[in-house]
């Protein structure tokens, strides 16, 4: 007899069920209806998205008093009628900041005082305004420097060390069900890490509820090896927070040329490919820990990496190519997870 099984292909979200949660950055083009291919295959792949750029203060804080909502909505929308787990993303960091919020009227810095009131504005606006709704914060983003000291930034000279913990607390008083998260860059590489385990370390000790630390995993094919991602997730582990993988990519373009304008050679796919399923294996061994797994990004067409550092090259750094289709590496996540469900 003819059988009318319909074979459901397997979704990264199905693969990972059990393990964490797997996700995207969403920028408008997904969530505002211009890429209607994107938003489907968003919806049909991941359970949990980040907003890659319209929750930044210069997006939704341009000015003074101002606040603009408007891109910030829809993201939050667009999760919600989905059944994302939603993120936010970022509230304090140094980037994408209006230079007016360190400074007075004549263009002088602020006091301690008044950056702090601005702070908590700020945060209790956000956060006050989707409580309930964005599920989890990256708080403080990238406040460390590579040797593992806090980066000199306006926030540190004029607030001081505890601007971290101010902004958790802040955060948490908006909305006391949130996951507030520490998200930084290289700490995979020993002396910032070391920063930031201390850092956790300090916060965990005067109470500051911090949930978990993001790896954000802007890899390269030959770093961080397995293994430095592997005793990375177990220090932070060790210490009683969560881990998460916050914006993976994997760069495959050596620095400053564009060799792959068309396409991406075959033999590079399947590097990648293999590179990534390596990634994921040391994710699933690390499974208690690590809580959510999120790309930096949907599809290649959209990554930052087309962009940085140098403007206008052709990368492929996610797992669906410029037409959203699936590539080697998505073939290859999604085989490491089913090897592991076997077992
Ligand atoms: O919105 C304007 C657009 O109107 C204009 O036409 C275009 C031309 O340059 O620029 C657009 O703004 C760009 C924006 O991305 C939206 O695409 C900015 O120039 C560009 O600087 C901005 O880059 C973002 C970057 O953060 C800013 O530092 C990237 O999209 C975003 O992926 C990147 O994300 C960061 C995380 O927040 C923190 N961790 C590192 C990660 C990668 O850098």
């Amino acid at each position: 007899p003819r059988s009318n099984v319909v074979v459901t292909p397997v979704t990264l979200r199905a693969a990972f069920e059990g393990a964490f949660l797997i996700g995207a950055a969403l920028n408008a083009a997904q969530f505002s209806g211009r890429d209607t291919v994107g938003a489907t295959l968003v919806r049909a792949q991941f359970n949990t998205t980040t907003s890659e750029n319209v929750l930044k203060w210069q997006a939704v804080h341009p000015l003074p008093g101002t606040y603009d909502f408007a891109a910030a909505d829809r993201y939050v929308a667009f999760g919600e009628r989905n059944g994302m787990f939603i993120v936010g993303h970022t509230l304090v960091w140094h980037k994408q900041t209006p230079s007016w919020v360190f400074q007075d009227s004549s263009g002088r810095p602020v006091s301690r005082d008044t950056l702090l009131v601005r702070l908590r504005d700020h945060i209790h606006t956000v956060v006050g305004r989707y409580r309930g709704r964005i599920r989890g914060w990256d708080v403080v983003n990238e406040a460390l420097n590579e040797d593992g000291t806090l980066r000199p930034t306006p926030w540190l000279q004029i607030i001081g060390e505890d601007y971290i913990a101010q902004a958790f607390r802040f955060a948490h008083e908006a909305d006391p069900d949130a996951e507030l998260y520490y998200n930084d860059y290289s700490l995979e590489n020993a002396p910032k890490r070391s920063g930031a385990l201390d850092l956790v370390r300090r916060l965990r000790n005067e109470g500051v509820p911090i949930a978990a630390v993001g790896l954000q995993g802007h890899d390269r094919m030959d770093w961080p090896t397995p293994a430095q991602q592997d005793s990375t997730v177990a220090a932070f582990a060790a210490l009683g927070v969560h881990v998460m993988i916050t914006e993976l990519d994997i760069d495959v373009l050596p620095p400053d040329l564009n060799p792959y304008p068309d396409s991406l050679p075959d033999s590079m796919q399947q590097a990648l490919a293999q590179r990534y399923a390596a990634l994921f294996a040391v994710y699933l061994r690390h499974a208690d820990a690590i809580t959510r797994v999120t790309f930096w990004g949907v599809s290649d067409g959209s990554s930052w990496l087309n962009n940085w550092p140098v403007r206008g090259r052709t990368n492929y750094p996610l797992l669906f190519d410029r037409l959203h289709r699936k590539k080697p590496a998505f073939e290859a996540v999604v085989g490491v997870a089913q090897q592991a469900a076997a077992r």
